[in-house]
């Protein structure tokens, strides 16, 4: 079996397309124009990119975009008083502290001080339990990204076995809550899950987001089996940097019946989401429809 390959970068460009559409249409009827504020704390070189990309997404569909860019030594106080400042802000709906921060500023104080209706991340502890609880929230983007593919390829994913490979908080467990929310029947794997190969073995829908570059390899995967991987890697390989998921492609393709490449994934799926919870939490702030086939 050669497996279809599901394009992340079509797909993203298809929600970002969405996104624009429902931005234009909250301008023209209401007035009302999105805005999402990024803050970048110390001059990390993967943050400024990605800070740089998210920028450049956010005016590409018609929102505001504001970023604060703040010196490395910035004080706890000065960053919870800009979190306040931006919580304050009308003209903002959407705010993404960029992580990791710098090690003597307290990650979970600052994410918990954030406005959770305007944490388009998902991060703050109150969307995290709403979520839990299968409850209205604001869903982490990566796996939202991979819930809204897997919806596409599947239709409903109800009864189907999803094992997801990894536990971390911006991943393996948002992912796993919301395909609890489909009625997968689901498992999270790690690193210390016994006979691992077998328990993916048992999956119709294997999500990997463990961390370690081409771990899943084509033993791993049920015949026909759909494979989403979240993995980005850069590995050395023929004297180049390689980037590479955590997905041995050339193996599991040969086995599954759908799966995503990296690059090209769910990659571009975690910045168009990112747009897509910013218009959410918008149309919330204005008491307005939510867009559909953009939330979970
Ligand atoms: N750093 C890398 N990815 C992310 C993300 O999705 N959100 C935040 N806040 N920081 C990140």
């Amino acid at each position: 079996m050669t497996a279809k390959v599901i394009d992340g970068k079509l797909f993203a460009a298809n929600v970002r397309a969405q996104v624009q559409v429902q931005v234009a249409k909250l301008r023209e009827e209401h007035g009302i124009q999105p805005g999402l504020a990024v803050v970048l704390v110390g001059e990390d070189p993967a943050s400024q990119v990605y800070v740089r990309n998210k920028h450049a997404s956010t005016l590409e569909v018609g929102m505001a975009s504001f970023e604060h860019r703040l010196a490395i030594d910035t004080s706890e106080a000065d960053l919870l008083a800009l979190v306040q400042s931006l919580n304050a802000d009308p003209a903002v709906h959407g705010i993404l502290v960029q992580l990791p921060l710098p090690a003597h500023l307290n990650s979970e104080l600052i994410i918990n001080s954030i406005d959770p209706a305007k944490d388009v991340d998902g991060f703050h502890i109150s969307n995290v339990g709403l979520l839990g609880t299968g409850q209205k929230s604001m869903v982490p983007c990566t796996p939202l990204g991979c819930l809204m593919m897997l919806r596409d390829h599947h239709g409903s994913l109800a009864g189907l076995n999803a094992v997801v490979v990894g536990r971390s908080n911006i991943v393996g467990k948002p992912m796993a809550q919301l395909l609890l929310g489909d009625s997968c029947t689901v498992t999270i794997a790690h690193s210390r899950t016994k006979d691992l190969a077998a328990v993916c073995r048992g999956a119709d829908i294997l999500v990997a987001a463990v961390g370690r570059p081409e771990m899943i390899t084509g033993d791993f995967v049920k015949p026909g089996a759909t494979v989403i991987d979240v993995g980005i890697n850069r590995i050395e390989r023929d004297g180049r940097t390689k980037l590479v998921g955590d997905v041995d492609y050339a193996s599991a393709a040969a086995v599954a019946g759908a799966i995503t490449p990296v690059p090209g994934g769910v990659g571009p799926m975690t910045i168009a989401c990112l747009l897509a919870n910013t218009l959410t939490a918008c149309c919330r702030a204005n008491g307005l429809p939510e867009p559909e086939g953009l939330t979970a």
